[in-house]
């Protein structure tokens, strides 16, 4: 019987077309009818195979979920953004495509971006999600996630909460 090798590791740059579909997939079914329509379709263009290309050839902190012939998902991060906040590090950005959520590879998708993090002296981090993705905030705090901040943001003419989760 076959058996399929999933690893995490850092992305190359022939992943970029895989990441860029993910990427595609999992925000319109995300953030379908939470993001205005128009918005979410701009912020999914700017982010082709060429966007992720760029971002993994300068040296972003990006992991990837490998399935052997496909990526299921990938994680970026680096410092966290909000000087205000005591938290080091930072999840920018942590997605699976739909057909590999609730099968715990969110949880070791976040547990390998947390070891790395710590690895180069960011014990702690933070990460961001709207108020609005139920999924998200359910996930978050199922890992030990405490509600340390909320603050708008701006999409096209309209508002949403977004609410970040610290991990000590
Ligand atoms: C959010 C996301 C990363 C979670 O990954 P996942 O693989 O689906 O989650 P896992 O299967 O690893 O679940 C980890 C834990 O969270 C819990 N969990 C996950 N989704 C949940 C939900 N909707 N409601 C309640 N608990 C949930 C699981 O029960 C599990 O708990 P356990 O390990 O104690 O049994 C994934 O669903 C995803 O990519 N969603 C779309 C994109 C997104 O919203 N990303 C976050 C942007 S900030």
């Amino acid at each position: 019987m076959d058996e399929t090798v999933i690893t995490i590791r850092r992305a190359r740059r022939d992943d970029a077309r895989d990441i860029a579909e993910v990427h595609d997939a999992a925000w319109r079914d995300a953030y379908r009818g939470l993001i205005p329509g128009r918005e979410l379709e701009c912020m999914i263009a700017r982010r082709g195979p060429s966007w992720w290309d760029a971002a993994i050839a300068r040296g972003s902190r990006l992991l990837v979920l490998d399935f052997d012939d496909a990526i299921g998902g990938y994680a970026s991060y680096g410092r966290n953004r909000v000087p205000a906040l005591p938290h080091r590090g930072e999840i920018f950005e942590l997605y699976l495509a739909p057909h590999f959520q609730g099968l715990g590879f969110g949880r070791r998708l976040f547990e390998a971006v947390r070891a790395d993090l710590a690895d180069h002296g960011y014990p702690s981090l933070l990460v961001w999600a709207l108020a609005d993705n139920e999924r998200a905030l359910a996930f978050y705090e199922r890992l030990g996630g405490k509600l340390i901040r909320s603050a708008p943001e701006r999409f096209g003419a309209e508002m949403r909460e977004r609410i970040a989760f610290g991990f000590e």
